[in-house]
């Protein structure tokens, strides 16, 4: 169903509104794959769980962020909208939630850090009372600049692996002051969008970017946690030699025997053509990686912060002697070799494509629009920590994209329920 126009333009700032027509084109496409997320704005259309919550968000504005805030609007909330990246926003998506379903946002791709930052200023001086956040800036910005504001809020929600880890050390400094549901630990989140949203885009974004061959190419990739696994698997499937590196002995030996190479940095520095970083953490690959590397490696990282890399290292390595070769590629001369950088070390898969496929998103932002109506009901019963999405409302999720996609499950027998729970039978 297409937009009706909105009375009146929200406050915003976004590119081009021109490019608002092409946004809807897209936002309906992706809503073609979101039959979760679908079915809950028709049942939040009707019932207005969110009635007059102020939203304030801080996402990747892409086509999948307009189908969840369309939801949220539907279920009765006043959201805002600003980017959780200054690369990963589409700006015809942009335009399309400002001119034509009245949504104020905030967000230009390729913005600096200081219109980053005064854009999340904009969602913060909405005076929100629920944050949804990809990476915790909402929340850390709220904490530490406007203090005030804190007791307005009734909870947050967190999307990503590293917002989590941040909202945890928050929680153990004492310092967390409302609290937040950690959307991506939910098994409906993390298994899938995490792994194979993750996988794939990363995989799109590298090939959107460069298009390189990938079959018979040495492919490191640091980090074998949920978004690392998704991204060896992918590379593998294309024909690509995996080696992993990792720091975690467990994760480094279901790494071995899904059938990768485990290596160091170090030793995977002079064997690979083709680095991915996924691991959260900072600095993995430095100054002695990047000389060590052959002529015309390629780096791209998709984990959430442009860190993994030390590209001010591998900038003073170049001596200024940096050009762009394509789009979204950059040319590092080092004298001897030239190393090649992908969507400025920010995540891959959605600063050189367009992130996760919708049909995985459907999952994630399921968990997101049920989390906030969850927080609406819920709020007074909660305490300034990190919580899980509640088991029922994963269940939910996983019940409803089965039933939307036509599967249905088998129940066990009688028999088989008083199997699985007597203790006194054996062989
Ligand atoms: N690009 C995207 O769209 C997208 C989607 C989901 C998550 N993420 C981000 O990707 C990152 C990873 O997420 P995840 O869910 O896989 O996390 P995870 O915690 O499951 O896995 C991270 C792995 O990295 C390893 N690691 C940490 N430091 C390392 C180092 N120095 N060298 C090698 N390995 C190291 C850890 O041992 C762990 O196994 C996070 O920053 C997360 O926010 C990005």
């Amino acid at each position: 169903m297409s937009p009706s126009k909105p009375a009146r333009m929200p406050a915003h700032d976004v590119t081009d509104l021109a490019l608002a027509a092409e946004g809807v084109r897209r936002i309906e496409w992706a809503e073609r794959e979101m039959p979760v997320l679908r079915l809950i704005r028709e049942r939040f259309a009707v019932e207005r769980p969110l009635e007059g919550l102020r939203i304030g968000a801080c996402l990747h504005v892409t086509t999948e962020t307009a189908n969840l805030v369309r939801t949220l609007a539907a279920g009765g909330a006043q959201v805002v909208l600003s980017a959780s990246n200054p690369l990963s926003t589409k700006d015809d998506v942009a335009a399309a939630l400002v001119a034509e379903y009245g949504i104020g946002v905030y967000a230009r791709r390729g913005e600096d850090r200081d219109v980053y930052y005064a854009h999340l200023n904009a969602v913060a001086d909405t005076h929100p009372q629920l944050t949804m956040d990809d990476g915790c800036d909402l929340v850390s910005l709220i904490h530490q600049e406007r203090p005030a504001q804190v007791a307005e809020i009734m909870a947050g929600t967190e999307e990503t692996t590293t917002g989590v880890i941040r909202l945890k050390a928050m929680a153990a400094d004492g310092a967390l002051r409302f609290p937040v549901i950690a959307v991506n630990e939910a098994l409906t989140k993390h298994l899938f969008d995490n792994r194979y949203g993750t996988g794939q885009s990363t995989v799109d974004g590298i090939l959107r970017a460069t298009n390189i061959l990938l079959a018979g190419r040495n492919v490191a990739i640091a980090g074998y946690g949920w978004v690392g696994r998704g991204i060896a698997s992918r590379m593998s499937g294309m024909g690509a030699h995996v080696a992993v590196i990792e720091v975690d002995p467990v994760r480094a030996l279901e790494a071995l025997m899904d059938g990768f190479q485990v290596m160091t940095v170090g030793q995977a520095a002079t064997w690979g053509e083709l680095f991915i970083t996924a691991t959260g953490n900072v600095n993995v690959f430095r100054r002695e990686h990047f000389a060590a590397m052959r002529d015309g490696a390629i780096m791209a990282n998709s984990g959430h912060f442009d860190a993994e890399l030390d590209l001010p290292a591998l900038r003073e390595m170049a001596e200024g002697h940096v050009r762009v070769v394509r789009d979204n590629v950059e040319e590092f001369d080092l004298g001897r070799k030239k190393l090649n950088l992908v969507a400025e070390g920010r995540l891959v898969n959605l600063g050189a494509a367009e992130g996760h496929p919708a049909a995985v998103m459907d999952m994630s932002f399921a968990n997101q629009a049920l989390s906030a109506e969850y927080v609406a009901r819920h709020h007074a019963e909660l305490e300034p920590k990190v919580y899980g999405v509640p088991d029922a409302i994963d269940a939910e999720v996983a019940r409803l994209k089965l039933a939307a996609l036509g599967i249905v499950l088998d129940d066990m027998t009688a028999e088989q329920k008083a199997y699985v729970t007597e203790w006194k039978h054996g062989t």
